[in-house]
């Protein structure tokens, strides 16, 4: 699985429940009230400015499978399964159209044989990460992977993020986030020591599309401190649980 380092250029970062709105004027090649022309699989199609390649697809009910897509969040392209042909200035690439803003001009084919062969390829991968993972069962069946050509793994979270950025944009905290490299790649809290930041609210555990990430991974596995051992937690007259005073 590849893990984008970086933000998505031009792909803003939008306020949670505000679907597809983005700043005027920070859209590829476009102006504050512009509206911008593009092709999609064969078809015109108008964007808004700061609009991605995939949220223009689905406006129009074109169909783009996705692992680490979520409308509250920044895009990451991470999971690379919303990969699509995009041409332009007289060169056709590869792109993830969650970080891809749509511009001017722009063609995009969001089906061809190429495509369908990369995300067979990705959902594989991925599939061999984590073939105990229901989400990851699912979109494999979607896109008519059946068998998988690597060793197998037992992994529960195939590292779409999600908690990381819901912790940071969501939350504000900021508790966890990827370490390590390659196949040694997890998500902890930074340097892999117990984190201090956590205030248990659960939002990485609600989030995770694997639905693998629970709180006691969160205090245990992910190394956070447990809330009892902090200062300023109370604790639930009914059900005992132990909570964030502030
Ligand atoms: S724990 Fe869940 S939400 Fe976090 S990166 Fe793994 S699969 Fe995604
Ligand atoms: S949805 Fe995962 S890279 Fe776009």
């Amino acid at each position: 699985m590849v893990r984008a380092n970086r933000k998505a250029k031009g792909v803003t970062r939008r306020k949670p429940g505000r679907k597809g709105v983005a700043p005027p004027g920070k859209g590829a090649g476009s102006r504050a009230g512009d509206t911008i022309s593009l092709k999609i699989d064969g078809r015109k199609r108008k964007a808004k400015p700061g609009q991605t390649v995939l949220e223009v697809a689905r406006e129009h009910g074109i169909e783009i499978p996705t692992l680490c897509y979520h409308e509250a969040l920044t895009p990451l392209g991470s999971c690379r399964l919303c990969v699509v042909e995009v041409s332009q200035g007289g060169r056709t690439r590869t792109m993830a159209s969650c970080v891809t803003p749509a511009a001017e001009g722009m063609v995009v084919k969001t089906n061809t044989e190429k495509i369908r062969a990369i995300r067979k390829m990705l959902m594989m991968l991925l599939l061999a990460r984590c073939p105990d993972v229901g989400v990851i069962r699912e979109k494999a069946r979607d896109l008519g992977v059946k068998k998988v050509a690597f060793p197998r793994q037992k992994e529960d979270c195939y590292l779409c993020g999600m908690c990381v950025r819901a912790c940071e944009e969501i939350v504000g905290i900021g508790a966890i986030g990827f370490v390590n490299r390659g196949h040694e790649s997890e998500i902890a809290p930074p340097f892999g020591v117990e984190s201090d930041l956590c205030i248990g609210c659960g939002t990485c555990t609600t989030i995770c599309p694997a639905g693998k990430f629970d709180l006691d991974k969160v205090f245990a596995r992910r190394g956070m401190h447990k809330m009892e051992e902090r200062e300023g937690v109370g604790r639930c007259g009914v059900c005992e649980t132990y909570y964030a005073r502030k």
